[in-house]
């Protein structure tokens, strides 16, 4: 998608972290703003700043994990501003407290988790792609996964972003297949500078946890703090889009992850591992993590 001015974006999670600065960066190139979360302070806060900077702007409040609650925001966004034409599946959590063994962590942590990470962005493929292939204008989707999805032990986090991974594959065969103006996208990023960490204020009280009933968070707002800013992480995403670059890594220190990772499963070996605090260690040497 190579023009933005005056065609309308949607952004879930937008009213935080990378979503908000992905709905600044549409605004600079003169798009309408469509703002999605669940968080309605939050929510409200970003809107009046978007009207303040006189940029076209409605929020919704929707729950990602819930089909018809994005249905609603696909009624509200096209009956305000007819077309669709840039989707960021953007909203994300992650369950915090004491990691857990796969076999003890709860089915709550595993339904919240699943259902915003990957639910959400599949209920956002399934509502919003009918629309934006038929209206006939360019258009494209970016999923928002992790490179978390390549840490072992990282679950159900990893997990949930590794389907988004997957999934963003699929969509973008399926939209070539369907010979569209409709490009599509998966952004992987390592850390960035957001609210992230405290995931765990917008998880429904129908979902609380035995593993953390505190709801304590990760505590990794100082790890992050010293991390890429979510200005950069969207300008970079927006670049990557004009050029229409599916696999977005917008942090080069993680790479060898990757690569190791993969080299890990044609080798046979494994499980592949990976030592965290000597990859923390590598942000003195300047690596962009
Ligand atoms: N910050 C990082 O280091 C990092 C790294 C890799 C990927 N990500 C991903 O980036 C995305 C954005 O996260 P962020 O870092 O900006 O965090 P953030 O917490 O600052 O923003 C996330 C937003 O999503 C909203 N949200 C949560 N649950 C929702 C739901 N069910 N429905 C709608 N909105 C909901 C929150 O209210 C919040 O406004 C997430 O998918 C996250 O997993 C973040």
């Amino acid at each position: 998608m190579k023009d933005f001015t005056g065609k309308t974006a949607v952004i879930t999670g937008g009213a935080s972290g990378i979503g908000l600065a992905l709905a600044n960066a549409a605004a600079d190139r003169q798009m309408n703003v469509v703002l999605a979360d669940i968080q309605e302070d939050a929510l409200n806060a970003a809107v009046e700043h978007f009207e303040s900077r006189q940029t076209q702007v409605l929020g919704v409040v929707t729950d990602t994990s819930i089909k018809s609650s994005i249905e609603n925001l696909y009624q509200e966004a096209t009956a305000k501003f007819g077309n669709i034409h840039l989707l960021f599946n953007n909203a994300g959590v992650v369950n915090g407290g004491t990691p857990t063994p796969v076999w003890e962590l709860p089915e709550q942590d595993w339904n919240w988790v699943m259902g915003v990470n990957f639910y959400g962005v599949l209920y956002g493929i399934q509502t919003f792609t009918p629309h934006m292939i038929a209206h006939g204008e360019e258009g494209h989707i970016v999923n928002t996964a992790s490179i978390a999805s390549f840490i072992p032990g990282s679950h159900p986090y990893g997990i949930s972003k590794y389907s988004v991974i997957i999934l963003s594959e699929a969509l973008a065969s399926d939209l070539e297949r369907a010979k569209g103006k409709i490009g599509a996208s998966v952004v992987c990023p390592g850390w960035v500078n957001t609210n992230i960490g405290d995931a765990e204020r917008n998880r429904p009280d129908t979902l609380k946890s035995q593993a953390n009933p505190g709801g304590s968070g990760l505590g990794i707002r100082e790890l992050l703090a010293g991390s890429k800013s979510p200005e950069d992480l969207a300008t970079h995403v927006f670049e990557s889009v004009e050029q229409d670059c599916f696999y977005i890594f917008p942090h080069r220190g993680w790479d060898y992850l990757v690569t190791e990772h993969a080299e890990a499963m044609v080798k046979r070996e494994g499980p592949y591992r990976f030592d965290i605090q000597a990859h923390i260690a590598t942000r003195a040497e300047g690596k962009d993590i």
